[in-house]
């Protein structure tokens, strides 16, 4: 399913849902998003499940979905996505990768969703989906139908973390070597991709991405790690989910504006200088 370069800037977060269930043309559409997912960019493809009560087989639903969302910060939803990926060096750049593309097909239809790395319930998550010894559970999102008013809990949360903000241009996009800015102006259909990753979901909105054009369709992705709260979930890497929801943005945009490419970890860039960050993957695509 392709993904229009408007619901790339104009998803947010949601935390506060109607209460409906999910009609069965959506459940029906997330599901075949599931079956068509592709593996992330570093090869793990994390297995994905809509928890809904409302679903014939989950009759007696074990009553996961509502108790996933124990936190209370998720209010009025009926259906969780739930993933679990195989414990890995770049797994959970992968699982940011791969979900984000189910979080952007829903926010499409319509739907909204939420990221949640911490607050839910990791244990019913993971017996939702019967979570293995070597699978990392690193996050999950409730999804369904936004209710009319956000409740206090989710304007205080998207208060908290600055949610309507981000980082200007200059701190984002670098121009040939981390730290010289990269002008918007002159860029054409490069500048709505640039912003497509700034307006990218990340955990307490910190958007550790860093982006340095090297040449006109060649990107290369730096790491910018707050290491204390990246690993905080250890064994998940939250920070490394930031970097491959940011890597599916960059892939959307391209494909968007009809531009082709992949990304891939180049030695000869992985020795360029990245100081203060750290290098992660490069973009080569269309110019
Ligand atoms: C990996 C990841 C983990 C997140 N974890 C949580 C969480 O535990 N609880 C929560 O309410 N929001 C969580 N968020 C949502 C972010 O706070 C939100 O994406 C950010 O503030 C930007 O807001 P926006 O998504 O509306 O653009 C998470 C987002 C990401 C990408």
């Amino acid at each position: 399913m392709s993904i229009a370069l408007d619901t790339l800037l104009s998803r947010r977060s949601v935390r506060s849902f109607d209460g409906r269930p999910l009609e069965a043309a959506d459940r029906d559409a997330l599901e075949a998003v599931f079956a068509e997912a592709r593996p992330g960019p570093f090869g793990g493809r994390p297995r994905i499940r809509l928890l809904d009560a409302a679903q014939a087989g989950l009759a007696d639903a074990d009553r996961a979905p509502a108790r996933i969302g124990a936190y209370g910060v998720v209010s009025g939803a009926r259906a969780w996505l739930v993933g679990a990926i195989a414990n890995a060096p770049d797994a959970c750049s992968d699982f940011g990768y791969v979900f984000e593309g189910i979080v952007l097909s829903a926010a499409g239809r319509g739907l909204g969703t939420c990221w949640l790395g911490g607050t839910f319930s990791r244990g019913a998550a993971a017996r939702a989906v019967g979570l293995a010894e070597r699978e990392l559970l690193p996050a999950v999102s409730p999804v369904g139908y936004p209710a009319d008013r956000r409740t206090l809990v989710d304007a205080a949360f998207r208060l908290g973390a600055g949610s309507d903000g981000r980082k200007p241009w200059r701190e984002l996009f670098f121009d040939g070597q981390p730290g010289r800015p990269l002008p918007a102006s002159g860029l054409g259909d490069w500048a709505g991709i640039f912003e497509a990753v700034r307006r990218a979901p990340s955990a307490s909105n910190r958007q550790p991405w860093r982006l340095v054009r090297d040449a006109p369709g060649r990107v290369r992705l730096l790491f910018a790690e707050n290491r204390a709260y990246n690993r905080a979930l250890d064994p998940v890497r939250v920070q490394e989910l930031d970097l491959g929801i940011a890597m599916r943005h960059i892939a959307e945009a391209c494909a968007a504006t009809g531009r082709t490419g992949a990304w891939s970890r180049l030695p000869e860039d992985a020795i360029k200088p990245a100081a203060p960050f750290a290098y992660h993957a490069t973009w080569l695509g269309d110019a």
